[in-house]
């Protein structure tokens, strides 16, 4: 492990959000799930615990946010700025990750980004520079995230105006064994929230169990 970060999922009581903390607790990470109603962050965080074999609390999300150095958001489009504005005072200064895709139903499957821009940039705008905005998870499906000892087969870009908080997100992606890639700067998630529809359309005309990924080729090797 890179180094045992606290970390809060927003959304955790969800599929994208549950399988993240499953993967990040099972690696040794403090995790903390974040929901609208406390109960629910609590009983969410019972079951994971229990799967993770390891300790997962629950909160609301202000209570998640203010704990946690790192802060994934994993909530629906529709939810995202509301989310993100009802926490805001409670990311100063720490990184949040965001896997947000403006999907809008329910034509998800073709590309509809907010205005022909990124759904993520938009909380870096709304959250200043004080926030550290990431872009990641948008193309690995919770079906493959949320079967531990699953391999998960496909690559995570990682997008942002701050590198640095961009190698920390593709060492916790490491982590839980996934290949993470820095693919640019915040603007650049547009590319990866659209490749989602993609991936959908794919799953769609070639029945994909579990939902297709992504592999990016030509990657030296370290
Ligand atoms: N599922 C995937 O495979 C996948 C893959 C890549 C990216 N993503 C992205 O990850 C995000 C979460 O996806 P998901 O499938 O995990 O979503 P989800 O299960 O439908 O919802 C996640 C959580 O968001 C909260 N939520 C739902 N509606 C809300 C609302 N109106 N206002 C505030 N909070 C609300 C709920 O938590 P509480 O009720 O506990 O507050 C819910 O458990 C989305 O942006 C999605 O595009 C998903």
């Amino acid at each position: 492990m890179t180094e045992r970060r606290k970390i809060a999922v927003l959304g955790g009581s969800g599929a994208q959000g549950s399988a993240l903390a499953l993967r990040f607790a099972a690696a040794g990470h403090e995790v903390t799930i974040g929901s609208r109603e406390a109960q629910r962050a609590r009983a969410a965080a019972a079951a994971l615990s229990t799967r993770a074999g390891e300790p997962i609390t629950g909160a609301d999300n202000r209570g998640a946010a203010g704990a946690a150095e790192i802060v994934i958001l994993t909530v629906p489009y529709a939810a995202q700025r509301t989310t993100v504005t009802a926490v805001l005072d409670q990311l100063r200064g720490k990184i949040l990750v965001d896997a947000t895709v403006p999907l809008i139903p329910p034509k998800v499957s073709v590309v509809q980004l907010p205005e022909g821009r990124s759904a993520v940039a938009a909380m870096q705008e709304l959250a200043g520079a004080s926030v550290r905005v990431v872009s990641a998870f948008q193309n690995v499906s919770a079906a493959h995230l949320g079967e531990l000892g699953h391999e998960v087969d496909c690559d995570v870009l990682v997008c942002g105006d701050d590198q640095r908080a961009c190698d920390v997100v593709i060492g916790l992606c490491a982590d839980v064994g996934l290949r993470a890639l820095y693919a640019g700067p915040i603007g650049n998630s547009a590319a990866a929230e659209a490749l989602t529809s993609a991936l959908i359309a794919i799953n769609r005309r070639y029945k994909v169990a579990g939902g297709a990924g992504i592999r990016i080729t030509g990657i030296p090797k370290k």
